[in-house]
């Protein structure tokens, strides 16, 4: 029964990630906590209240985090993948609530604190909030049961550039900062996420069993499935389809089973063409460089079960009653 803090930047597949916590019966979601990245975070906090409106649960707090990288400047937001309003541009309501007082970190550090040992951390975004988090407080990764991050790739090319994904891209030092500390952590990314497919026909189920959630689903994928599909044509497919990368590590925290994973000392690359990019080092090898040596081992998957996976994020998201 994971009880869990999701961090994430909504986001169309933030959306679906989180729908994916409301519905499973296994998972308490005790609360969102927001950051800049698919939108700035005045926007990804809107779309997370709303989000939380249209899949009936707005008493799940939500609290705004980092609007900007640790210390780099911020990127522009891919308005490209997710629209200018960070959800695929559709008809965006202002939301029934509002955010709690609390900044991410806080929300995250006082939770972890009062519930220690508890509470699975998953985060979906730039991993600015938990470093700020472990900023604020040092123990806290020994104060969380594990930590899940969509992020990075071990061997698989990059989506941003051919060495970064996008949420280890738009943070690279928070990222390195949070993968240095020693805490039960397994990294989502791009070597299983994009094997993970959703078809249009398998929203278009969603959009006709889920009610008015299923509808939100589906209304809000139509930007990111037409993204998706122009990179494909020019491959000569007319394939639509998307990656399912933010729900492939919500699944994950109740079907780990269906990952294969290494691990090893970890580092993401702050800086040069190269920033953004993760390394494990599963060899530990005698190097001449010790930047990987005395870190805590970080646990990568490299191989998925998508078809598991798939029918887990389906079967959920299909049995459920949102309204
Ligand atoms: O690279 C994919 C990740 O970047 C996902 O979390 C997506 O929502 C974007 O944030
Ligand atoms: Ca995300």
């Amino acid at each position: 029964m994971p009880k869990i803090i999701l961090d994430t930047d909504p986001g169309i597949d933030d959306a679906q990630a989180i729908a994916f916590a409301i519905a499973h019966p296994d998972i308490e979601l005790l609360g969102l906590t927001t950051v800049f990245g698919n939108a700035e975070v005045d926007i990804t906090t809107r779309n997370a209240l709303h989000i939380l409106d249209v899949f009936g649960q707005p008493q799940i707090p939500v609290a705004r985090g980092a609007s900007d990288p640790l210390t780099q400047a911020r990127y522009p937001a891919p308005d490209f993948v997710h629209g200018i309003d960070g959800l695929g541009n559709v008809d965006i309501k202002q939301p029934s609530t509002a955010p709690i007082s609390e900044s991410a970190a806080e929300f995250i550090v006082r939770m972890a604190s009062e519930q220690p040992g508890e509470i699975t951390l998953v985060a979906i975004g730039p991993l600015t909030n938990i470093a700020q988090a472990i900023n604020l407080d040092p123990t806290l990764p020994g104060k969380v049961k594990s930590l899940v991050v969509m992020g990075g790739s071990v061997s698989h090319p990059g989506n941003v550039t051919p060495l970064a994904e996008a949420n280890f891209f738009n943070d690279p030092h928070a990222a390195d900062l949070v993968f240095s500390h020693d805490w039960p952590a397994t990294i989502i990314g791009l070597d299983v996420t994009l094997q993970t497919v959703l078809r249009d026909q398998d929203l278009a189920i969603i959009r006709d069993t889920a009610g008015q959630a299923g509808q939100f689903l589906w209304d809000t994928s139509r930007f990111y499935i037409d993204f998706y599909a122009s990179r494909l044509a020019r491959l000569g497919s007319t394939d639509r389809s998307c990656a399912m990368h933010d729900a492939s590590a919500l699944v994950y925290t109740v079907l780990p089973e269906a990952f294969q994973v290494v691990s090893g000392p970890t580092r993401v690359i702050t800086d040069g063409i190269a920033a953004g990019q993760l390394s494990v080092d599963t060899q530990q090898e005698p190097y001449v460089i010790p930047a990987w040596s005395d870190r805590p081992h970080t646990s990568a998957a490299i191989g998925v079960a998508a078809p598991r996976v798939l029918d887990t994020f389906l079967s959920t998201i299909t049995n459920h009653s949102f309204d």
